[in-house]
This record gives structure tokens, C-alpha cells and sequence, in this order.
């Protein structure tokens, strides 16, 4: 049976594209699904993307990839800095989840520096643009690999 993972995208990454391009690059979140779907084919694993501006549908979502999912990948976007409900919503979850971020947050305002997620999830990718989704894919298919051998 295919591994099932499932992207999450947070507030404001559906104007990827538009929003500050020298900061989060030309590519549209469209685009970057396509991209996510094409390196998934090729690992054939099963994947799902979903965005939304709202962080209790996000919460909601996380809760669903407990009984749907074998991984999640998540760029909570500004979620990242506030949000302890999506901190207890990944606490709910006992698969891998990668923590995903366009840009280096640790080379940016201070505010920035600090990830309610980051002591709770599998791993962190930052400041590798739409090339981190590729490395987070790779992350978890390394994941999967390596359980099936044990
Ligand atoms: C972001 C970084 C966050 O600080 C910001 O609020 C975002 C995008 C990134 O991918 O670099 O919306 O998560």
C-alpha cells in the first residue's frame, strides 16, 4: 500500500507568487503543488495539499492526518510564531511531521526566530525555498524506508 502524506500550506502561501518574491520566490502555490505531486509520483507516494488562512481548519486538518496520514509536511507560515493550538495539534500526531519554511527564519526579524513547532516535530527544513518541499519529501520517504526495514 502507497504511504500517504499530507502537505500543509498556512495563512497567506495562496499568494505565493504575488507575496514579497524577493522573499518567497516567483512561484506560485499552484505551481509548487504540481512540483510536490511530481516528486511524490516518482517516490510513489500518495500525497494531498491543502492551504488555508485559518488556523482551526488547520488544527482540524492536523487532527484528521491522525487515522489518514503517514506523514505530514507543514509550513504553518505566520502560525509558526503564535500558534499553540497547532504546537497541541501536532502533539495529537504519532507520525513524522517536517516543519517547512520558504525563507531562513533565523536570518530574519526576531520575531521570527522562535517556531512554536520546532521542539515538537520530526525535523525542520528553512531557507531553502520551494526546493525544501523536494528535501522534505526525500525526508519523509527516508522515514518510510527506514521503517520498513526495521
Ligand atoms: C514562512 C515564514 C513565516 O515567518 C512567514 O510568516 C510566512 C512564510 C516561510 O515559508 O518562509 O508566511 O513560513
Amino acid at each position: 500500500m502507497k504511504e500517504k502524506v499530507l502537505v500543509i500550506h498556512g495563512p497567506n502561501l495562496n499568494m505565493l507568487g504575488k507575496r514579497e518574491p524577493e522573499k518567497y520566490g516567483t512561484s506560485t502555490l499552484d505551481e509548487i503543488n504540481a512540483d510536490i505531486e511530481a516528486h511524490c509520483r516518482k517516490l510513489d507516494i500518495e500525497v494531498q495539499a491543502f492551504q488555508s488562512n485559518h488556523e482551526g481548519t488547520i488544527v482540524e486538518k492536523i487532527q484528521q492526518a491522525r487515522d489518514d496520514f503517514d506523514a505530514v509536511i507543514i509550513n504553518p507560515a505566520a502560525y509558526t510564531h503564535t500558534s499553540v493550538a497547532i504546537r497541541d495539534a501536532v502533539l495529537l500526531l504519532d507520525i513524522p511531521v517536517i516543519e517547512i519554511h520558504l525563507s531562513n527564519i533565523y536570518k530574519r526579524e526576531p520575531f521570527r526566530h522562535k517556531s512554536m513547532l520546532c521542539d515538537v516535530v520530526t525535523g525542520q527544513i528553512a531557507g531553502f525555498g520551494i526546493y525544501g518541499y523536494v528535501m522534505a519529501i526525500d525526508a519523509v520517504d527516508n522515514i518510510f524506508k527506514a521503517q520498513a526495514r526495521s
